[in-house]
């Protein structure tokens, strides 16, 4: 059993974690252990009480030695004499922030919780998954704090959520309501996090903590391109095959807060939840709010065997659409080849040609409803412009579909361009302060998710678009970030809500789309990779990584992406050089082994290829099918990081048991007079015999003992960017 629970004390075990909380003689909730698999031995004895100057004690006891100040809180509060980042604040009325929690009652059930109106994991009914919900009240009101927890025995990871229940009879207000606390008996650890701006996601940098708090945040209204929603703590020594390591992702598409803090005795506290910058709001009596789910993690194995945590629980508990075992259409999109300027028959050109190169899917990017030939007004009127496609939608599908590709279609249903008939129709359903000029981003507004007449014309525009033609994917972007969010919905006192209620929204409508067509795939996407995060993925099985489509570039983003999210969700296009981004020539061989790190795609205009080109793409595509079931399935293994090793990248996909590989390389820095180059492969059986097959040719076999120890000889690149891959299996 996951959970084992004696005299309040509470031990959560996965196969190889143990967490450890504890009720204790004062009602207090103490977090006393989370590491490697270990008993449950009462570890609160590691902590020491002392006198520590002006640390406040708290009212149940004159004990100057207890103080909240430094005792490891689970869910510490505003008020409480805890002056290091807490996890709740609230007004219950007094004007001041002060509130106290003690420990009221807990319950167990076997499978998981689930959150009204927010993405949470999930578990199958023979998984084995268990619930704990513990039960904190304020001292002197009856308002209740929630604290839950799952617990996914096999693949190592632990939930943490809470809500706060209002039966006070009275209003109080909340300006912070974190999800997570997780206090350490240390604090010299390196943090690990992924930053980053628009065309340029997910940059791993490594710091050490250091006294004082150190913050990731968007308070951009999404999860945004410049800090992702997922942290690591790890051992100065930790790298990707040892050492010890703690994740946290947050299941939650808004703005967010991640604050890590070493306190005056040099201890470390992580704090994660949803952005607090402009939180107010106002829970009536009766009334819940919830803190979104975080995904906790923990390895002593590396960054590695972390990973691989995160990859195989979002895929068996976070993915639910019907595609999530489906093989992936390999599509062409048709941004990049023709931007906004296109009509019917370009596309059908771009099609044929897709289905001479074996592709399944032709997907319609932005312009083509509502007066749209550039990125200045059209939002909103979702209706198909037929005079630029030449024909209704449907002829256009059913062409498509007649070359034997599917379809898929561009939207952008949570903004609005001021020139629109909607926005004519309906101002006020754009977030902007009355009177006042709104902030703009690429020149559009966004629309007021919190309101249920915005979210029906929405769901009826969406709705009537997939019923009037066979479409089998969507692609959800959306363009912007929040600013100065007023919604004319909600009265003067609740505009501190807005943010949390657009999240809100935008997850009912991607529900009901789930609920009414299963079986479509929804591709993310936000300015490519700016809201690329877990709570996205219970909803869309695959996000576009970034508007950033060079292949060099591409290797650092989608190495980033992969310490939390499976390669299987990383949407990824061979596009033309020169680069649009950046100018830059690479092999078209190259940036087919680079699309292929994800979800695989082209992004060019596929009638003007070469016929060399059109040669390697079809390769390609076969390629990918072959071993689809082994990119999608296998264990992924960042064997160099592009931040580390600048001449070149590796990567590899193994399957679960260790039979077949695939290694790719990517040269990003070729010198004269080159030195050999050996790499290693991860996630194999030492004593097998492996089949190598490099770019096609059978080389020599080599046992997993040596391709793991002793490594392959790199080949010396002709140039920069070069690139080759090894297919290697198990010799029957
Ligand atoms: C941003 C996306 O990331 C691009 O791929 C493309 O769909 C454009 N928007 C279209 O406006």
């Amino acid at each position: 059993m996951g959970i084992v629970i004696r005299d309040k004390v509470f031990t959560i075990h996965t196969k190889n974690s143990t967490y450890q909380l504890k009720v204790d003689d004062k009602g207090v909730l103490l977090h006393t252990y989370y590491g490697a698999r270990t008993d449950e031995t009462d570890y609160s004895y590691r902590i020491m009480p002392a006198d520590v100057g002006f640390s406040g004690n708290i009212a149940v006891t004159d004990d100057r030695t207890y103080s909240m100040d430094y005792f490891p809180q689970e869910y510490p509060v505003l008020g409480s004499g805890d002056y290091r980042v807490n996890c709740l604040e609230m007004d219950l009325g007094h004007g001041v922030k002060d509130c106290m929690l003690f420990y009221d009652s807990y319950r167990t059930y076997s499978g998981k919780y689930s959150l009204s109106g927010l993405p949470a994991l999930f578990a199958g009914e023979n998984d084995n998954v268990e619930t704990l919900e513990i039960v904190m009240k304020e001292d002197k009101e009856e308002i209740y704090v929630h604290l839950l927890y799952g617990v996914f025995f096999e693949t190592d990871i632990i939930t943490r959520a809470a809500f706060i229940e209002n039966k006070s009879g009275k209003e109080v207000r909340l300006s912070r309501v974190m999800s997570l606390c997780l206090d350490f008996a240390r604090g010299d650890y390196d943090m690990i996090h992924f930053h980053g701006r628009h065309a340029n996601e997910r940059n791993m940098e490594r710091v050490p903590l250091f006294h004082g708090i150190f913050e990731q945040r968007s308070t951009r209204g999404t999860s945004s391109h410049q800090h992702n929603p997922f942290v690591i703590l790890a051992d100065k020594n930790t790298n990707e095959e040892m050492g010890e390591c703690y994740g946290a992702a947050l299941l939650y598409s808004g703005g967010f807060h991640i604050q890590t803090e070493v306190d005056q005795l040099e201890h470390a506290r992580l704090v994660i939840g949803i952005d607090d910058s402009e939180l107010d709001w106002r829970l009536a009596d009766g009334d819940i709010f919830t803190a979104p789910e975080v995904m906790l993690g923990y390895s002593k194995n590396g960054f590695g065997s972390l990973s691989h945590k995160y990859h195989n629980t979002v895929f068996r508990h976070l993915i639910r659409s019907a595609w999530k075992d489906r093989q992936r259409p390999v599509l062409v999109n048709n941004w990049e080849a023709t931007y906004f300027n296109f009509n019917g028959e370009k596309l059908l050109e771009i099609a044929k040609q897709g289905a001479e190169l074996g592709l399944d899917m032709l997907v319609l990017d932005d312009g083509w409803f509502g007066k749209r030939d550039d990125d200045y007004s059209g939002l909103g009127d979702w209706n198909v412009n037929e005079e630029k496609l030449g024909c209704s939608l449907k002829e256009l599908v059913d062409n498509v579909n007649n070359m034997g590709l599917s379809f898929g279609i561009w939207v952008e249903p949570e903004m609005i361009s001021e020139d629109s008939d909607l926005y004519r129709a309906h101002p006020d359903w754009a977030l902007a302060v009355p009177g006042r000029e709104p902030v703009r981003g690429r020149s559009q507004l966004v629309l007021d998710m919190t309101r249920d007449d915005v979210i029906s014309y929405i769901e009826g525009r969406l709705f009537a678009l997939l019923d009037s033609a066979n479409i089998q994917y969507i692609k959800w972007d959306m363009n912007r970030s929040l600013a100065a969010a007023y919604s004319a919905g909600l009265e003067r006192e609740r505009q501190g809500e807005v943010r949390h209620r657009f999240v809100l929204g935008l997850y009912r409508v991607l529900e009901d789309l789930h609920t009414r067509y299963p079986d479509l795939l929804i591709e993310g996407c936000s300015g490519g990779g700016g809201r690329f995060d877990m709570g996205m993925l219970y909803y869309t099985p695959q996000i576009w990584c970034s508007d950033n489509t060079d292949a060099i570039e591409r290797l650092r983003i989608q190495y980033g992406t992969s310490f939390a999210y499976p390669m299987s969700s990383v949407s990824a296009h061979v596009s033309v050089c020169p680069n649009h981004q950046n100018g830059r020539t690479t092999p078209f061989k190259t940036r087919g082994i680079c699309a292929m790190q994800g979800t695989f795609g082209f992004e060019l205009d596929l009638s003007r290829m070469s016929d060399e080109d059109k040669m390697l793409a079809r390769e390609q595509v076969k390629t990918f099918k072959k071993h689809y079931r082994l990119f999608q399935f296998g264990d992924y293994y960042r064997i160099t990081s592009p931040f580390d090793n600048p001449d070149f990248t590796a990567w590899e996909y193994a399957d679960k048991n260790g039979r077949e590989a695939y290694l790719a390389v990517v040269f990003t820095d070729v010198h004269g007079n080159p030195l050999p180059k050996l790499v290693r492969f991860q996630g194999l059986i030492p004593e097998a015999v492996y089949k190598i097959v490099q770019d096609g040719n059978a080389v020599e076999p080599r046992t997993g003992a040596a391709l793991m120890n002793g490594g392959l000889l790199l080949p010396i690149p002709e140039k920069n960017y070069d690139s080759t891959a090894f297919y290697i299996s198990v010799e029957e």
